[in-house]
C-alpha cells in the first residue's frame, strides 16, 4: 500500500517504541516519510523501530514522558528542528497503567491515567501546533495543510470492563477532544481525526490481559480474530493521506466488529 502524497512528509509518532506506534512509524517510512520515533521507558524498542524505519527512509529517536510539559516541548522542538517542520502528528502514546475498579481506585491512579492518555494529547498537540500551522500541505486545491490523529479506544464507547473504567473515561475524552480540536484547527487547514482500536495484540494486553482473555475476545469478535498493530497502522495511514482529505472530526473504529453501532 503506497500513498504517494505522503512522500517526504515529516511525521511524529508518539509511543513508537512498541505495538501500534511502532507499526505506524514503519508504515509511514514505507511511504517515504521522515519519522520521529518516540519513547519513554523502552529505548531498545524505539531503537528497533528506527532500525526498521531506516531500511526505507530516515528518522530521529526522541525521548519524553508525555505527561511532562517541559519534556514534551523539548521533544517536539528537537523533532521539528531535525526534520525541518512537522506535517503529521500521531498522538499514540497511552496506557491502561493498571486495572483498578472505581470502588477501590486511588486518586493517583486516576490522575495518572488522565495525564498519560489525555493531558499528553494537549501537551504534544499544543507544542506541535505552530509547526502544523506552517506545514505546506500535501493536497493541491484544498486548504488542508497538515494532519493530527489521536489513538482512542473502543473502551471509550463501551465503558471498558474489569478495572478499565477510568481508562475508558479518558479515551472517551480523547474522542470528544478530537471533535473540539477539529473545529478549532480547521481554519488553520489542519484535519484532526481519531482511530479507536478494539482488542489489539500488543504489549498492552501482554501486560493487562491473561491468555484466556485473548482467546475469549477472538471468539466473540465477528471477524474471528484479535487485531494486529498493522490493522491500526493502515487506518492511521489512510486518515493521514489525501484519500481522507475531506474527513475531519471523525473516528474510525477498528475492532473486527466487536463493537458495532448505527
Ligand atoms: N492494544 C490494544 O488493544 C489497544 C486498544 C485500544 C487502544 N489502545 C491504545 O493504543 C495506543 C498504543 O498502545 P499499544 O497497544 O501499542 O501498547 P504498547 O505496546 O504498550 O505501547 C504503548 C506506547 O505508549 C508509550 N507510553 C506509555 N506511557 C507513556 C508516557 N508516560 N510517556 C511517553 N510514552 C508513553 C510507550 O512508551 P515506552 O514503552 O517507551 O514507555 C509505548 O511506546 C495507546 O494509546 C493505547 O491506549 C490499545
Amino acid at each position: 500500500m503506497i500513498y504517494e502524497d505522503l512522500e517526504g512528509k515529516k511525521v511524529l509518532v508518539t509511543g513508537s517504541s512498541s505495538g501500534i506506534g511502532s507499526a505506524t512509524a514503519v508504515l509511514f517510512s514505507r511511504q517515504g516519510c521522515f519519522v520521529g520515533v518516540h519513547y519513554f521507558r523502552t529505548k531498545d524498542g524505539a531503537e528497533k523501530t528506527l532500525e526498521q524505519v531506516k531500511k526505507n527512509t530516515d528518522g530521529l529517536l526522541l525521548y519524553a514522558d508525555v505527561r511532562d510539559e517541559k519534556q514534551v516541548d523539548e521533544m517536539v522542538e528537537q523533532f521539528a528542528r531535525g526534520a525541518g517542520g512537522i506535517d503529521i502528528l500521531i498522538n499514540n502514546a497511552g496506557s491502561l497503567i493498571d486495572r483498578q475498579p472505581f470502588e477501590t481506585a486511588t486518586v493517583d491512579y486516576h490522575d495518572d491515567v488522565y495525564a498519560t492518555n489525555v493531558r499528553s494529547i494537549l501537551l504534544v498537540t499544543r507544542s506541535a501546533l505552530p509547526y502544523l500551522k506552517k506545514s505546506k500541505g500535501n493536497i493541491v486545491n484544498t486548504p488542508v495543510r497538515s494532519v493530527c490523529i489521536h489513538i482512542g479506544s473502543v473502551a471509550g464507547h463501551t465503558g471498558g470492563g474489569n478495572g478499565s473504567g477510568i481508562y475508558a473515561g479518558a479515551k472517551a475524552a480523547v474522542a470528544t477532544e478530537t471533535i473540539s480540536m477539529a473545529g478549532e484547527f480547521a481554519p488553520y487547514g489542519i484535519r484532526v481525526n481519531s482511530v479507536l482500536p478494539g482488542f489489539i495484540e500488543t504489549r498492552f494486553h501482554e501486560r493487562f490481559s491473561p491468555p484466556q482473555r485473548w482467546k475469549e475476545i477472538a471468539e466473540q469478535t465477528p471477524l474471528g480474530r484479535n487485531g494486529t498493530a498493522e490493522d491500526i497502522a493502515k487506518v492511521v495511514l489512510f486518515l493521514a493521506s489525501e484519500a481522507a482529505g475531506f474527513i475531519t472530526g471523525e473516528y474510525i473504529a477498528v475492532n473486527g466488529g466487536l463493537y458495532m453501532r448505527a
